[in-house]
């Protein structure tokens, strides 16, 4: 039985931060684990220019604290209205590492999303030239599509015409769900790829109403059934470089959580890395887990690959009901049960 992983230090391809207190309250988890992160720019107002991406990332910065070794990697929220030049100064100047689709209404804070794909084929032009990379909130928002099909139907009405259209933007399917994503990916070239997030890989759809409601395993794209999880976990084992790691952790304090109209997302900073490790332990691929976790996001995005090791030792962690203080109470996923792997920060 292995006892002792060392991997090359990972990356996290798709983080929510937040802001003011509850960024304090949460960058040291995602810090602590990854170098690098793709910053979700979902803010109230988003993020839709390079000065407010410099600042946020200088928030992020700060709030991490001197002498912490990581990088925020910033993206630029797309609008029906967005300055195809902005995307491009920004993305030249270092700013913005890639820009991400929100269908309008799709999600937390999306309201200022994209309301036709037609809308953003200027911005898509340019971002195809320089090489920039696009990141999919991949849902339908219509009201007669049913919440399960809304992937599947995005792919079908939307993503397969942006790739046909511009058959060289590097597309990033951001947390996928279904076999129906996996099998995109899959057929597509090179320039399509797709992260996971770890709930995708532990739970079903069946999660969500085990009992009771449960407002913690509730996020979107919502966990599907099982044959879809199955999908998600030979996908991310496969050692395909087409799939990387990226946790959507998505933080929400627990009132906003716990409540008549309870928000979408699931907090899986504290224990990312030991629950994907758990994962790859179960589908017998601890071999390709250092790949998925630190090789191929770095490859699609054409960033090195990091320098350094973390160490993950075989040891029974319990993950705690409740993290952070009193104004950002948060619940983690897979709070109170057991994970097999403790994480040990990398040393130089
Ligand atoms: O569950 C989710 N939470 N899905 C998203 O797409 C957004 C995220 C958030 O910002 O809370
Ligand atoms: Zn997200």
């Amino acid at each position: 039985m292995t006892e002792r992983l060392v991997i090359r230090r990972p990356d996290d391809w798709h983080v929510h931060l937040r802001d003011g207190a509850m960024l304090e309250a949460v960058v040291a988890y995602t810090a602590r684990q990854f170098s690098r992160a793709i910053i979700m720019p979902n803010l109230a107002p988003p993020v839709t220019t390079a000065e407010a991406a410099g600042a946020y990332r200088q928030r992020i910065l700060a709030a991490a604290g001197k002498g912490t070794d990581f990088t925020p990697l910033m993206t630029c929220y797309l609008t029906d209205t967005l300055d195809p030049g902005e995307v491009e100064r920004g993305h030249a100047s270092g700013v913005f590492t890639a820009c991400k689709l929100y269908p309008a209404n799709a999600t937390t804070n999306s309201s200022y999303g994209v309301t036709d794909i037609q809308n953003i084929y200027p911005v898509l032009d340019v971002m195809q030239r320089i090489g920039m990379p696009l990141l999919v909130h991949g849902e339908v928002t219509d009201s007669d599509i049913d919440i399960f099909d809304r992937e599947a139907v995005f792919i079908d009405r939307v993503l397969s015409k942006v790739i046909a259209d511009f058959p060289d933007l590097k597309v990033v399917f951001e947390h996928i769900t279904t076999s129906e994503a996996v099998d995109f990916v899959h057929a597509a070239g090179a320039n399509v790829a797709a992260t996971i997030t770890p709930h995708h890989l532990h739970i079903n759809r069946n999660a969500i109403f085990e009992g009771g409601i449960r407002p913690h395993q509730y996020c979107l794209p919502v966990a599907k059934r099982e044959k879809h999880r199955l999908a998600l976990r030979r996908a991310a084992t496969s050692g395909s470089p087409k799939f990387f790691l990226g946790t959507d952790t998505a933080p929400h304090a627990r009132s906003a959580k716990e409540s008549a109209c309870g928000c979408a997302g699931i907090f899986n900073a504290p224990f990312a890395l030991e629950s994907y490790a758990a994962v790859f332990e179960e589908e017998g691929a601890l071999d390709t887990f250092e790949a998925f976790a630190s090789e191929h996001g770095p490859r699609f995005y054409g960033l090195p690959l990091n320098e350094g090791q973390v160490v993950l030792e075989r040891q029974e962690v319990v993950v705690p009901d409740h993290v952070g203080p009193d104004d950002a109470n948060l619940t983690p996923f897979l709070a109170g049960k057991s994970l097999h792997w403790k994480f040990i920060p990398h040393t130089e």
